[in-house]
C-alpha cells in the first residue's frame, strides 16, 4: 500500500479517522487540552480528516497554492499561541493514528511517505510563523 491507496481507504471510510487522533493527542498530552478550550473536537476531526487528503496532495505534487494555504494556516496556529514545540508530538501521533487505522495494511514505504509528507506540510506551516506581515487572515480567512 502507498500513501495514495491510503488515502483512498481513509476518505472511503464511514468513520472519522482523525476521531481518534484526538483521542490519543489529547490523552496522552494533558498539556494540549488548553487550546481546545471551547472548540468542538468532533468538528475539528471532520477538518483534519480532510486535512489528511491535502498532505497527501502536497506530498505528490507540491502546488504553489497548496503551500500558501499551508503556510496561511501556519500564520492561524501562531495567532493561536500554539507553540512551535508542539508540531513533534503533533506529528507523532498523526502517525500513531495512520498506522492504527491502517492495521494490518501498515508498512514501512506507507510509513516512510505518510512520515515524509507530515514532516513537508508541518515545515510549510512552520514558515507561516516567520512572516513579519500583520495578520489579518486569522480572523478573516473565512469565505
Ligand atoms: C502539521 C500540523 C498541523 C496541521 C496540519 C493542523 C491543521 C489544522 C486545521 C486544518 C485547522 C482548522 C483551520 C483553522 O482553524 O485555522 C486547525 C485548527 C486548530 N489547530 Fe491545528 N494543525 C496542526 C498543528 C496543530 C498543533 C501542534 C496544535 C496544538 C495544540 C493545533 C491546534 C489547533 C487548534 C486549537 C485549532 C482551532 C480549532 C477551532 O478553533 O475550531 N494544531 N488545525
Amino acid at each position: 500500500m502507498n500513501i495514495s491507496q491510503s488515502i483512498h481507504d481513509i476518505l472511503n471510510r464511514d468513520e472519522v479517522v482523525a476521531d481518534l487522533f484526538y483521542d490519543i493527542f489529547l490523552d496522552r498530552h494533558a498539556e494540549v487540552r488548553r487550546f481546545f478550550v471551547g472548540v468542538d473536537i468532533r468538528q475539528q476531526a471532520v477538518v483534519l480528516t480532510m486535512m489528511l487528503s491535502i498532505i497527501e496532495d502536497f506530498y505528490r505534487h507540491s502546488y504553489p497554492a497548496t503551500a500558501r494555504y499551508l503556510r496561511l494556516l501556519g500564520q492561524r496556529h501562531k495567532a493561536r499561541g500554539i507553540p512551535i514545540e508542539l508540531y513533534p508530538i503533533f506529528s507523532q501521533c498523526l502517525l500513531e493514528t495512520l498506522k492504527r487505522f491502517h492495521g494490518q495494511k501498515w508498512n514501512d514505504q506507507l510509513n516512510d511517505e505518510w512520515q515524509s509528507g507530515i514532516d513537508k506540510a508541518s515545515a510549510v506551516l512552520l514558515e507561516g510563523y516567520q512572516s513579519d506581515r500583520a495578520n489579518p487572515s486569522a480572523r478573516s480567512a473565512g469565505c
